[in-house]
């Protein structure tokens, strides 16, 4: 099954009949922040293409693509203005068909951004809608009148007391202090719109089935242009209620955004499911649902059930917000085994994207990130990176004056810095959009940190390597392996065992591929219990390569992890 690649790393892929997406190792690209070829310090699909061949020898399968559809930029993408065309701030649609051709002829899929929670204020259809109450799109949107004295109201018409509920939007501003209400009041037709997020970004209504149909068109276009998958933004936010009622006061201050999980959402998700899976050409197209809730098991409902599937991936917020900590992180492992394992559901696994601070700012150090990478890809499920983990990228300072994100998310859109030029691989004449992130200019870039085969950008290479090669990290079962004495909280160092068989008729075994995952969340070394059998080291967050560490080229019953170090171990063959 395994070929060896000219520099050594195994080069074959672990093939058993899993679908796609459930192999892959998905990296996230945040199109402003990737590389810019055109001068104007936004990122830009043409410089997607560049680096296509940096994604290759990296050896990740899949790209997602954050939007790049056409936008004012309120959102910067999230506020789409025409669903089915590029922005030429990032290209044109001729851009686009040549990166989905470039990126499959390097047996990449493409994921793409879908926002259908809300459009753009600038969105031919609510043009349309705020004309007129009577106007034909008027109900693709969610319009409410005053609220009535009778409701609790007070004062003129569109004034803050006659907002139509206590809900909050999502974003304080540039500055502001408080979550502002999700309404905004249109004179002209004196009555209110609501809106998850900013004002330019009114909230779609999915009852509507107009609405639901041309949503569903924007599927198939992008489909027929050969994408593999959607990334479906706000996805707990479709369905609602449709009498929108107030939130308890305990929750009131909290975005609705973070709360809406209404069952109406459902069977949209089946219906959108059913489009993906009616679509004829292979391969599989896919769904991976940001459903950003509070609870693990509220992800898991989007999934569906067997007979009525609707997501086929659902992010699972709570690991990416919990701390670099041994206790906390196999809290989170045990709820989704105990709870994804019985639904059949496959989990999914992030600790970076373009709205929170990067994972290496959260943690706090380096160390801790390369332990974090073994630890991601190291856990059953599909991993999902955000562009420039792989180069230890930490959060840019940005100063007050020049935040330009109304959710203060600015600092992990960085750009990627490609080389130790000036301008890192950009084509800018001036400055990027945002300032580049911490030691850019220090030598963390991607060019010369592949210089040095020691790097962090190394030890993801031969991760997702040791992964793509290894049916058991691939798609194995995942147990603990029991230690001695049992585990405690105490404990900061965590152990578990990826294992991978195939049977034949009668009982036999095939084959067996196991791998052993180990990390230690402690700044102290810490002593870990291992399988019975001799193990061999296979990558090292501290040795990429996994040249076994002086002393230990075959490890058998307990070992010493060093301080922030995470491994992955293979059985030693005699
Ligand atoms: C979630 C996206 O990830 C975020 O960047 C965006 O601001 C909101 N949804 C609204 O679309």
């Amino acid at each position: 099954m395994t070929g060896v690649g000219a520099d050594g790393i195994p080069a074959a892929r672990a093939t058993d009949g899993l679908p796609w997406w459930q192999k892959a190792v998905v990296y996230q690209i945040y199109p402003r922040s990737f590389c810019d070829t055109d001068g104007d310090g936004v990122g830009d699909l043409a410089g997607i293409v560049r680096h296509l061949d940096h994604l290759s020898w990296l050896g990740v399968d899949a790209l997602w693509l954050s939007p790049f559809y056409r936008s004012p930029m309120a959102d910067f993408g999230y506020d789409v203005s025409d669903y089915c065309d590029v922005d030429p701030l990032f290209g044109t649609l001729a851009d686009f068909d040549h990166l989905v051709a470039e990126a499959h002829a390097r047996d990449l899929k493409v994921i793409v951004d879908w926002v259908p929670n809300h459009s753009s204020d600038a969105h031919p259809w609510f043009v349309a809608a705020r004309s007129s109450r009577d106007d034909p799109h008027r109900d693709w949107y969610r319009w409410r009148d005053d609220r009535s004295d009778a409701a609790g109201g007070s004062g003129p018409p569109g004034s803050p007391g006659r907002v139509p509920n206590n809900w909050r939007a999502a974003f304080k501003g540039v500055g502001g202090d408080d979550y502002p209400p999700a309404w905004t009041y249109d004179e002209r037709t004196a009555q209110w719109y609501l809106h998850l997020f900013l004002p330019e970004q009114p909230d779609l209504n999915w009852d509507h089935p107009g609405l639901r149909a041309a949503m569903i068109d924007t599927l198939r276009f992008w489909m027929a242009r050969g994408v593999d998958g959607f990334r479906v933004d706000v996805t707990h936010g479709l369905g609602k209620d449709p009498a929108l009622p107030d939130l308890p006061l305990a929750l009131a201050d909290i975005p609705i955004s973070g709360l809406n999980d209404d069952p109406r959402t459902h069977p949209l998700l089946a219906e959108l499911r059913s489009v993906l899976d009616d679509w004829p050409d292979p391969p599989e197209r896919m769904m991976v649902g940001e459903v950003f809730l509070p609870a693990t098991s509220q992800s898991l409902d989007y999934y569906g059930a067997p007979e009525r599937p609707e997501l086929h991936l659902s992010f699972n917020f709570p690991p990416l917000l919990a701390p670099w900590d041994a206790a906390a992180w196999r809290a989170q492992i045990d709820e989704v085994q105990e709870l994804f394992g019985p639904r059949g559901a496959w989990p999914s696994w992030v600790l970076s994207n373009h709205d929170q601070p990067r994972h290496r700012t959260r943690y706090g150090s380096e160390a801790r990130a390369r332990a974090a990478a073994v630890l991601l890809l190291g856990l059953a499920g599909t991993p999902f990176l955000y562009a420039g983990e792989e180069l230890g990228l930490e959060d840019a300072v940005v100063p007050p004056e020049s935040r330009v994100d109304p959710g203060g998310r600015d600092g992990c859109r960085a750009p990627i810095p490609w080389d130790g030029t000036s301008t890192h691989g950009w084509a800018m004449s001036d400055t990027p959009w945002l300032p580049w992130p911490p030691d850019a200019d220090a030598g963390r870039t991607a060019t010369e940190l592949r210089a040095d085969p020691s790097s962090i950008l190394w030890l993801y290479r031969h991760l997702l390597r040791a992964r793509r090669d290894s049916p058991a990290l691939a798609s194995g079962t995942f147990s603990w392996v029991p230690s001695t004495p049992p585990p405690s909280s105490e404990d900061q160092a965590l152990v578990w065992q990826r294992v991978h068989r195939i049977d034949v008729d009668g009982g036999d075994v095939e084959s067996v591929d196991v791998r052993v995952v180990a990390v230690n969340f402690g700044s102290t070394s810490a002593e870990i219990h291992l399988p019975p059998g001799r193990w061999q080291v296979e990558v090292s967050s501290l040795v990429p390569d996994g040249s076994p560490r002086e002393g230990t080229p075959q490890l058998e019953g307990s070992w010493v992890l060093a301080a922030d170090e995470a491994v992955v171990l293979r059985p030693l063959t005699p």
